[in-house]
C-alpha cells in the first residue's frame, strides 16, 4: 500500500509491519518544486548509488534504515518515523550558504558546518538552531547531540569514500528516523540529488546542480558517479 509520495520517492508498506519499500522516481524538482522535470532513469541511478553508500556506511558501523536492494528502483528498508529535520553538512562553500552570507563558491572550510532545517515545504525548509528544534519538540537536546556526532562521522566516511573516486564531497543533506525501538537511525536517501560532488581535478559538477543551474546532462553526471563507485 502506498503510504507516502514525495518529490523524488514513494514509500510503500509491506506484509512485514517493520519494513517499508522505498521506490525511486524519475522526477526532478528544484527550488521547492518551482522547477520540475521527468528525467528518465534518474530513479534507477539514485537507488543504485544510495544502495552502495548505505552499504559502505553500515560496514563502518553507522545504523541505517537500509536492508537490501530489491529491484532497479526499490530498496527494502526498516520502518522508521522520519524526524522533520533536514541535516546538512558543508565542507566547501556552495548553494544556499553562499546566497545567505555572501561568500563565494568553492572555498574549503576549516571545519565542516553542521546545519539543521525544519522540513516543511510551506515555510521553505527554514534554517533552525537547537533551541528552535527543542521548542518545536522536533528533537531533544540529547537527540540533537547524537545527530551532530553521527552526522560528522558520516561526513568523514563519505568524504574519504568519494575522494577515492576523485570526487570532492562539497555538501550533503541527510534525514534520520526513529525505529520501532525509539533508536535514531540514518534514513531517506544519499545520492547526487542530495550531495554536491565535484571532480577533484576539474571541479566539474556531477550532482543535481546540473539540473538546478543547467550545467549539463544530469544522467551523464550521475552515471559517471556510479561508474566511479563500481570501479573502486
Ligand atoms: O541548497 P543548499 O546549499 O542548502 O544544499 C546543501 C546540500 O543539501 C546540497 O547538497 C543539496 O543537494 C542538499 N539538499 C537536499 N534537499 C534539500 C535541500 C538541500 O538534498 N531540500
Amino acid at each position: 500500500m502506498l503510504l507516502y509520495e514525495g518529490k523524488a520517492k514513494k514509500v510503500y508498506s509491506t506484509e512485514n509491519e517493520n519494513e517499508y519499500i522505498v521506490f525511486y522516481k524519475d522526477d526532478a524538482t528544484a527550488f521547492n518544486g518551482e522547477k520540475k522535470a521527468q528525467i528518465s532513469s534518474k530513479g534507477i541511478l539514485n537507488n543504485k548509488i544510495s544502495t552502495i553508500i548505505f552499504k559502505m556506511l553500515e560496514e563502518n558501523n553507522i545504523d541505517t534504515h537500509f536492508i537490501k536492494s530489491i529491484s532497479d528502483r526499490e530498496m527494502l528498508v526498516k520502518k522508521v518515523e522520519i524526524l522533520p529535520l533536514e541535516v546538512i553538512v558543508r565542507n566547501i562553500t556552495a548553494g544556499t550558504f553562499c546566497k545567505r552570507v555572501g561568500m563565494e563558491e568553492g572555498i574549503v572550510l576549516d571545519e565542516p558546518i553542521f546545519e539543521t532545517s525544519y522540513k516543511n515545504d510551506d515555510y521553505g525548509d527554514p534554517l533552525i538552531n537547537d533551541d528552535y528544534a527543542v521548542a518545536m519538540k522536533l528533537a531533544t537536546r540529547k537527540e540533537l547531540k547524537f545527530l551532530r556526532e553521527e552526522t560528522l562521522k558520516i561526513n568523514e566516511l563519505m568524504k574519504e569514500f568519494f575522494l577515492k573516486m576523485n570526487l570532492k564531497l562539497v555538501d550533503f543533506k541527510i534525514e534520520f528516523g526513529k525505529d520501532s525501538n525509539g533508536n535514531i537511525i540514518l534514513a531517506d536517501e544519499i545520492s547526487p540529488d542530495t550531495c554536491r560532488l565535484w571532480d577533484v581535478d576539474t571541479n566539474e559538477k556531477l550532482d543535481k546542480d546540473r539540473f538546478r543551474r543547467n550545467l549539463g546532462d544530469l544522467v551523464e553526471g550521475y552515471e559517471e558517479v556510479l561508474s566511479r563507485m563500481k570501479n573502486l
